[in-house]
């Protein structure tokens, strides 16, 4: 346990790391191997502190079923699904035929489990610092994102009219049914003694407990360097303005009524809160009048709004409307009030959620958190679109495990940073300043920056000034740390895919297969990166780099594989001549975490779009023996779903994920999209397809993946 006050000075983390934290840390510093130096991008990593072998289950073979399925000796539970009611005042959702069964108002959709389930964390309860690490919980906080929405499930006449959009006329209420479908769901879990199941605690009603929705209708404040800045002050009035009709006038102090939507991954503090990363947002704003004055006067009096065109595009990919605050005709800086990260505290409902801008704007994808060796807090985060940057937050401020409300602040001042990968293996944080930026060479087209507001809200931009490393839309970025939460070093960066032809040359840290002419090939399956930082220190400067896994056929250096749509590709994993990984072939890594036994377990989306089996998660040990990471696949999803969330409850006993999107493609072209009659996929229920959290374990109750 946690006796000095770590983070009060100087002098008590000093004498806090050395007993228990900067010895262990030293003593689990991995190390560095170059195996190949005159191929830079096919490093791999050994690391004395981490298990070399394959995990021990029998791998999950291809498939396409309509089903989750585990190794021989595992079992799973559907735990919660999008619809169930989190209080005992709303009814229970009852799948049946399309639509129909599903929250169609607002006021019903906020008292129950969101869609598109996406990142989740089990928080202890009651809150302990350090987190325990076993055995298993008895009790737990749960939070999940719910990332998306889509129209085809939730309303019963929607149509599709392309392969990504739908014609749907709903009502008001309806349509802000949908909106409230989005956000954060906070359940409180129970675990049954001895192996037994997970379990939902209900609350009698919204307000009497714990369990709560946190919607793009809830009220956040805003903090950091662009907390006053103009864009997010012109749009927050009009937030307000929309919502006081609605759901009256704003209760906190400087609140706006935007809450959070489109939530990706994220992350969890040392002092026990969420951090939800908003991702997607742009998909939720419209147009109803792409010639409105205001939306003209805005851009014309503001050079940045069109240079930041993909954040602000006309005409979001919400193609029938919504809720009139989302309407760039009449809001035009409406965008900016999204795109950050945002805390949440589970076991305090009256803190109001806070968008931290100092940690920038982007498409963020996730928000790992670790103590750096003097106290201060490092966030790795991932900005996932073609050719965007991995990004590192240093705080101010020192952690202190006696003061959670102080902590809360942590995350308000500090220097954000952007990765620059070099092609010798090394690589530097580089700060996004007014000051660093200022100085770069300009970019021809992009406006000037202003002040340390404006680097924030147009962090994209300010990062390629800066000449950061354009990456394979970098997801999940995680580090392995224990319950105290101190970082070790090494960081694992999730490159998904990139199929954008600008990129197609790649870099040293996105490195490219060839075709039969020597060419470089799209990036179509992935790959995931470790960056070890000198020292092992989270605030250092610099790092090195190499690769971890990579996503395709380890069969041989040349893999010839015809797409779907007829396209012949190199799918080997290999790299510069040598396998990085063996085992199972998978595509399209997404989101990854790690037990305490030293595996990391990586999800999917996307292994379908070139590989005839369904998304699923794969276990890799952290450290090799010698040869190439033998990586098994333990999970695959039923048919058109990816994976999520994929989190080791402590105890190592429990695996937990997200179903995401059941149904929403699949073999020859079906999807739920439109399509009348039975559905696709009838996940979890029988019924129409839904979201839905399982959990997995051993049925000897034993550790899994081991
Ligand atoms: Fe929401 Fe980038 O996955
Ligand atoms: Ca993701
Ligand atoms: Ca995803």
């Amino acid at each position: 346990m946690t006796t000095a006050p770590f983070g009060s000075n100087g002098r008590s983390i000093e004498l806090h790391l050395s007993r228990r934290g900067l010895l262990g840390a030293l003593a689990a510093l991995p190390v560095l191997t170059v195996a190949a130096p005159a191929a830079a991008s096919a490093r791999s990593f050994s690391g004395p502190g981490y298990r070399g072998v394959a995990a021990g289950f029998v791998s999950v073979a291809e498939n396409r079923a309509d089903t989750v399925t585990v190794p021989e000796g595992y079992g799973w539970q559907r735990l919660i699904a999008w619809g169930d009611p989190l209080f005992d005042s709303a009814a229970p959702a009852v799948p049946a035929a399309r639509g129909a069964p599903f929250p169609q108002t607002r006021a019903e959709q906020e008292q129950r489990f969101g869609s598109y389930n996406d990142m989740l964390v089990l928080f202890p309860q009651p809150y302990t610092y350090p987190w325990p690490e076993g055995p298993e919980p008895a009790r737990a906080l749960m939070c999940v994102n719910h990332e998306a929405v889509s129209p085809f499930l939730c309303a019963p006449d929607a149509t599709q009219l392309t392969e990504r959009s739908a014609r749907w006329t709903g009502t008001a209420d309806q349509m802000e049914a949908l909106y409230a479908a989005m956000g954060v769901s906070v359940v409180q879990l129970a675990c049954a003694p001895e192996g037994g199941d997970w379990s939902v605690v209900k609350d009698a009603a919204p307000g009497t407990g714990l369990n709560r929705r946190i919607t793009p209708f809830t009220e956040a404040v805003f903090s950091g360097p662009a907390a006053s800045h103009p864009w997010i002050a012109a749009a927050g009035a009009v937030f307000n303005h929309e919502e006081a009709a609605r759901s009256g006038p704003v209760r906190a102090a400087g609140a706006i009524k935007c809450g959070t939507m489109q939530n990706c991954a994220g992350g969890y503090t040392p002092w026990g809160t969420y951090l939800t990363a908003e991702e997607n947002f742009r998909n939720q704003f419209f147009t109803s009048d792409p010639q409105s004055a205001v939306l003209r006067d805005g851009h014309a009096a503001d050079p940045a709004l069109p240079a930041d065109r993909e954040m602000f595009r006309y005409g979001g990919g919400w193609p029938f409307g919504g809720p009139a605050q989302y309407d760039l005709s009449g809001n035009p800086q409406g965008p900016s009030l999204y795109g950050w990260i945002v805390e949440i505290d589970p076991y305090d409902p009256g803190f109001t959620p806070r968008k931290h801008t100092a940690l920038g704007r982007k498409q963020n994808e996730c928000a790992t958190t670790v103590i750096a060796r003097d106290g201060r807090i490092a966030v790795y985060m991932g900005d996932d679109n073609a050719g965007e940057f991995v990004y590192r937050f240093v705080s101010k401020g020192r952690f202190n495990p006696l003061d959670r409300t102080a902590n809360r602040t942590l995350l308000d001042e500090g220097t954000l940073q952007v990765a620059r990968f070099d092609e010798d293996g090394s690589g530097a944080w580089l700060d996004l300043t007014l000051e660093t930026v200022t100085a770069a060479p300009p970019i021809a087209g992009m406006a000037p920056f202003t002040s340390q507001g404006d680097v924030v809200v147009r962090c994209r931009e300010a990062a390629r000034r800066l000449g950061a490393t354009h990456m394979d839309r970098p997801e999940d970025v995680q580090a392995p740390a224990g319950g105290d939460f101190m970082g070790r070093g090494s960081i694992y960066v999730v490159c998904t895919v990139n199929t954008a032809e600008a990129y197609k040359a790649g870099n040293a840290a996105n490195p490219r297969r060839t075709d039969a002419a020597g060419q470089p090939e799209l990036n179509r399956t992935g790959h995931i990166l470790r960056i070890d930082e000198d020292h092992g220190d989270h605030t250092s400067p610099t790092f090195r780099w190499g690769l971890f896994v990579v996503g395709g056929d380890p069969a041989a250096e040349r893999v010839e594989h015809s797409l779907r749509d007829g396209t012949v590709i190199n799918a080997s994993s290999w790299v510069d001549g040598r396998p990085v990984n063996s085992g199972d072939r998978f595509g399209a890594p997404d989101n990854i975490c790690f037990d305490r036994a030293g595996y990391a377990w990586i999800s999917t989306d996307g292994t379908s779009d070139v590989f005839d089996c369904n998304d699923g998660v794969y276990v890799a040990p952290l450290g090799t023996s010698d040869g190439p990471r033998p990586v098994k696949r333990f999970l695959t999803g039923p048919v058109g779903s990816e994976i999520c969330g994929p989190f080791v409850a402590p105890g190592n006993r429990s695996f937990f994920c997200g179903i995401q999107h059941p149904g929403s493609s699949g073999l020859e072209g079906r999807s739920y999209r439109g399509g009348p009659g039975s559905p696709f996929s009838t996940f979890p229920d029988g019924g129409w397809p839904r979201d839905a959290v399982i959990v997995v374990r051993r049925t000897d109750g034993g550790p899994v993946g081991t």
